[in-house]
């Protein structure tokens, strides 16, 4: 079992940490906000998602929250888990991941900086430079998108539909994939770049799902079809799949309009 360190106590930051710590992994979770390390210290989780409060108490002893980045500094892999909110142009902000980068306490051996936060395509070339420039080269690099949604995370994460794992070096790959060995899913090994637009690629196709039923909402109301009967033949086919196929008031959430001027910003 490993020593994992996460940054940010946030949906992904939470529910990552409670998951490895149901593994079987020891857990150091940080955050800058003293309010939220606060309560998670006294047993409470700031925010609703179920299952997050009965993981978090049942491996309370392989969990401890800080604000103090240097209880971080044994841990064999640290994972950025920070809020990549949109600027207004529309990119990716990501000072929150290089204010992480800036901060590492001094490290030893040879962990690897994971990011699981959604990031464009390029920021993992960017994020190793930087590394080596901080005189950091023996920390391996490795990205390793989260694919849950709010309300069923600890599912998604327990049961992933596959784990996506890009790394500079096989070695950090295949140690990164190693967290994961209980869990039955398709591994994905690929190159950084390929990692980070397996995530962006992955939540445009589920937008356009969305933006695609509603047009074809709007032709059944003009021509008298039922657009939910529609959706039901239209998903049987094995090709195409039934998920995402609901009309309704358009795509919404904490990623999908970020994640989409994201990608628009990258073409
Ligand atoms: N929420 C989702 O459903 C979801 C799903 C998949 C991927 N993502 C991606 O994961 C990332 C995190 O999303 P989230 O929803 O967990 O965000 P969040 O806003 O809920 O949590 C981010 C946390 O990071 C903390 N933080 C900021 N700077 C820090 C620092 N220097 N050190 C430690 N902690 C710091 C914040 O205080 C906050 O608690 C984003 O890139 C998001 O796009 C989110």
């Amino acid at each position: 079992m490993s020593k994992v360190g996460i940054f940010g106590a946030g949906w992904v930051g939470l529910v990552t940490g409670a998951c490895f710590a149901e593994l079987g992994h020891e857990v150091v979770i940080r955050d800058v906000v003293p309010e939220k390390i606060e309560a998670l210290q006294q047993g409470r989780v700031p925010f609703h998602e179920r299952d997050v409060p009965a993981l978090l108490e049942r491996n309370s002893a392989r969990l401890s929250y800080t604000l103090d980045v240097d209880d971080v500094a044994d841990c064999e892999f640290l994972f950025i888990c920070v809020d990549t909110p949109p600027t207004y142009s529309g990119d990716a902000d990501l000072s929150r991941v290089w204010t992480v980068v800036d901060e590492l306490p001094e490290l030893t051996g040879r962990p690897v900086l994971v990011m699981k936060s959604t990031v464009p395509v390029g920021t993992g070339e960017k994020v190793r430079a930087g590394l080596d420039e901080r005189g950091l080269e023996h920390v391996g690099y490795a990205s390793n998108p989260e694919f849950l949604s709010e309300g069923r995370a600890v599912e998604d994460f327990m049961q992933p539909d596959r784990i996506v794992v890009g790394a500079f070096e096989a070695e950090d790959a295949d140690s990164v994939a190693g967290l994961y060995a209980a869990i039955e899913a398709p591994v994905v090994h690929s190159d950084v770049n390929s990692a980070e637009m397996i995530k962006l690629a992955a939540n445009a196709f589920l937008m356009t799902r969305i933006s695609f039923i509603n047009e074809i909402a709007n032709v059944c109301e003009a021509t008298g079809a039922d657009v939910v009967k529609v959706a039901e033949g239209v998903g049987l086919d094995k090709r195409l799949g039934p998920h995402f196929l609901r009309a309704g008031i358009g795509y919404g959430g904490s990623c999908f309009p970020k994640d989409s001027l994201a990608l628009k910003q990258l073409a």
